[in-house]
């Protein structure tokens, strides 16, 4: 393979022998779409800081998640903003909550689109923590406890995939253990295995209203400087059961995905979460970047780092994007 016997150039001369040589590919089926929901109805409140991202009441969460659906998106993830917030965040497994209202709502319209519900209680909570506080402090086994009783509430309005996201050790065995004991063996988990304390979750949190009233979530999301950790998490989830593990963010975290596609032999979802999003938008908005190609770039270069699964707010542009084709 040496020059002047190999030239790599002549495979890349004209868009048919590069259609034939590429090595990744970007699909709709890799896609899933986050969405907000919030109580009310005709409610589509647009998020400042995500543009073209809205709030969304049970009915119009419906018509946007069926319009994702017409584009060919397989999936939603869905996170509920309640009416009321209290200390332990209880309406997170209400039944007649607003993201279980939700969940029916979209399953009945939509039968064949795969539901998933993101289980914390960040956005439940009036502390904004992730489960119940004792002393200040996360209190991990309490907090499971209620983390089982939402999942279930979940799995019975007729969710697809659980989704704890709390990063609590032992959530994906207290979510499996929970669902199976009530007869919801069928119903998926897609543990947040690797997720990091990270400062790209900031317009999301303006999204859920959710930021910490005090301290932050570096006692239980990773450390960003840690990948031997991402495994090891990635590890003991896979062993307690999940059926999908995720890295997350995605843009700045490829070699963890790496890592863990590698040693993990189950499906591996990335998420290109809000603060991605947010600058992309942002820098098109001022006409710094090109938004068709940097979209397109940088969703590829998410799967090429070994993910199966790409969770991102820009799902639908690309979707119709690769529609176009
Ligand atoms: C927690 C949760 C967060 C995100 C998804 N689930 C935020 C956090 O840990 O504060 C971030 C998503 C994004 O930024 O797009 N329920
Ligand atoms: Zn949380």
């Amino acid at each position: 393979m040496n020059y002047p016997d190999y030239r790599p150039r002549r495979m890349r001369r004209t868009e048919g022998l590069r259609r034939l040589v590429r090595e990744t590919r970007l699909s709709v089926d890799d896609f899933v779409y986050p969405m907000f929901v919030v109580p009310g109805t005709g409610v589509e409140k647009p998020i400042t800081s995500m543009p073209g991202q809205f709030n969304y009441s049970v009915d119009k969460a419906v018509e946007a998640a069926s319009r994702a659906a017409d584009l060919g998106i397989p999936a939603v993830l869905l996170f509920g903003i309640p009416e009321h917030k209290d200390a332990v965040g209880s309406e997170a497994w209400k039944d007649q909550g607003v993201v279980q209202k939700a969940i029916r709502a979209i399953k009945k319209a939509r039968p064949n689109l795969v539901v998933m519900v993101d289980a914390c209680f960040c956005e439940y909570t009036d502390h904004g923590h992730c489960g119940v506080l004792q002393h200040g402090e996360l209190d991990n086994d309490a907090s499971l406890e209620n983390l089982a009783r939402a999942s279930l509430s979940y799995a019975k309005a007729g969710c697809d995939v659980v989704a704890p996201s709390g990063m609590l050790d032992g959530f994906v065995s207290a979510v499996r253990e929970s669902l199976d004991e009530d007869g919801f063996d069928q119903c998926a988990i897609m543990a947040y295995s690797v997720k990091y304390a990270s400062a790209y979750y900031g317009p999301f949190r303006e999204a859920v209203d959710s930021a910490p009233q005090s301290g932050d979530r570096r006692g239980h999301q990773m450390d960003y400087a840690n990948v031997a950790e991402a495994v090891r998490e990635a590890g003991m989830d896979a062993a307690e059961g999940a059926d999908i593990i995720m890295v997350k963010p995605a843009l700045a975290y490829l070699d963890v995905v790496r890592a863990v596609s590698d040693e993990i032999n189950l499906p591996i979802a990335a998420y290109a979460v809000s603060g991605e999003y947010a600058m992309i938008e942002a820098a098109a908005a001022a006409g710094w970047i090109d938004k068709e190609r940097i979209v397109m770039e940088t969703l590829t270069g998410i799967r090429r780092a070994g993910s199966d699964i790409i969770i991102s707010y820009h799902a639908p542009y690309a979707a119709a994007l690769l529609a176009k084709k």
